[in-house]
């Protein structure tokens, strides 16, 4: 598809997540992308062997592939259209795409503010590196709150990254409320996207100046390949591409970006299922006398359920729930389970479970904004596209086995 950005703009997800990046190679006539390996590309004869002649503005001008290789082009090309992004930047995972936008953006003595409670990965590379070795300054504030972001502002405020829904409480932050907050403080906004699968949240179009995806998860949806991307203004896209491009070096593979490319030609359909399969799960949970809580966007009861109405056209396929029994309880739960796994990561077709432990276990997390009602841990719940009715008569079988157990919470 070879449309104008504005024309893109008014096409329908589905057919962003089909045609955009896609197009007929010119030597085979192929009509799809060709997976290109070579590690170096011929130069114009003219005069771009010197670096500062190479147009690094155009997507389609190779030279080596740590900066830029023909699949991460056609892959960032779909993302961009799919987001509705003006530029896409990918990277080997979800972990390198926000480090290389961080390590480009910011320098020590600036400051950024933080959603608390986000992907661990994340928060140790905000905490342990930018922070402690960096010095950058680093304020975490719970996000859901507008006016704790507000009052966290710096004069020397260099950014503003919220996790919404966040990992893995699935917390959901007002993108509108806090992008008004960063344009008046002169900050980049960031929002990390995952949880919601991109198409059913627009962070661009509420303000925000860069979304941040982990492929990993809902984008790559098979559970086979790692990936990471950052799409929003040029501009930046373009600073962070020099930097973490040239000198970072987190490049994806050509494979990964290819496998990454044909998985996401399905996801508006696979996060519709998604969202579909885990109000049904949440609710059958919300019922079912052995289950303590249920956490997800979606449910009427979720403590920020009119900001996520308000800000997403579906609620992603994530849920939290905790059992009425102590920690031993959880692992009787988790071991009879037959066709939902117990296993990490999330967004994949089958369903995943994950058990949380209280604090404790992660003491850099704390509790604060985990479910007040927490008990002694809680399961993140990664509802895959099975049969519904399938999901609930495996929950039903194994939530059978919990028995009241260790100090906190019975049957
Ligand atoms: C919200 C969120 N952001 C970023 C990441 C990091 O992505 P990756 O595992 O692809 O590095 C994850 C991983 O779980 C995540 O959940």
């Amino acid at each position: 598809m070879n449309l104008p950005f504005e024309e893109i703009l008014k096409l329908g997800p589905a057919t962003r997540a089909i045609h955009c990046g896609e197009g007929v190679d010119a030597e085979t006539k192929a009509i799809r992308r060709p997976i290109v390996l070579s590690n170096s590309f011929e130069l114009n004869d003219s005069s771009e062997t010197l670096p500062e002649s190479f147009d690094w503005d155009d997507p389609h001008a190779f030279n080596y592939p740590r900066s830029r290789h023909p699949n991460a082009t056609y892959l960032e090309e779909r993302l961009a259209g799919m987001e509705g992004g003006e530029d896409c930047i990918v990277s080997a995972s979800g972990v390198a795409a926000i480090s290389g936008a961080f390590f480009t953006l910011l320098s020590a003595g600036d400051h950024l503010i933080s959603s608390r409670i986000c992907y661990i990965g994340i928060h140790g590379f905000l905490v342990e590196h930018l922070s402690k070795r960096f010095g950058v300054e680093l304020t975490l504030v719970d996000t859901t709150d507008p006016a704790a972001v507000r009052a966290a502002v710096r004069p020397n405020t260099k950014v503003i990254h919220v996790e919404t829904p966040s990992n893995p409480t699935t917390l959901v932050s007002d993108i509108a409320a806090i992008a008004a907050i960063a344009r008046e403080a002169g900050a980049v906004f960031t929002v990390d996207s995952t949880f919601s699968g991109l198409v059913q949240q627009k962070p661009l179009s509420l303000g925000a100046d860069l979304v941040m995806h982990s492929l990993t998860k809902y984008i790559n949806g098979h559970g086979d390949s790692l990936g990471g991307a950052v799409i929003g203004r040029k501009d930046l896209i373009t600073q962070i591409r020099l930097a973490a491009g040239m000198h970072l070096g987190a490049t994806i593979s050509p494979f990964t970006a290819w496998l990454l490319m044909r998985s996401a030609a399905t996801l508006p359909l696979r996060m519709k299922q998604h969202g579909e399969n885990a109000l049904v799960l949440a609710r059958f949970l919300e019922a079912h006398p052995k289950v303590k809580f249920v956490r997800y966007p979606g449910l009427e009861s979720h403590p920020q359920h009119a900001i996520a109405k308000k800000q997403m056209t579906g609620y992603g396929g994530m849920i939290n729930f905790g059992l009425k029994a102590g920690r031993e309880g959880y692992f009787p739960f988790l071991g009879a389970l037959r066709v939902i796994t117990h296993a990490v990561c999330l967004g994949h077709a089958e369903s995943l479970v994950q058990f949380y432990p209280q604090e404790g276990d992660h003491p850099e997390l704390g509790v604060l904004n985990y479910p007040e009602d927490i008990g002694e841990g809680f399961v993140r719940f990664s509802v895959g596209l099975e049969d519904a009715a399938d999901l609930i008569a495996d929950l039903d079988q194994a939530l059978a086995q919990v028995r009241p157990g260790g100090s906190v919470g019975e049957c």
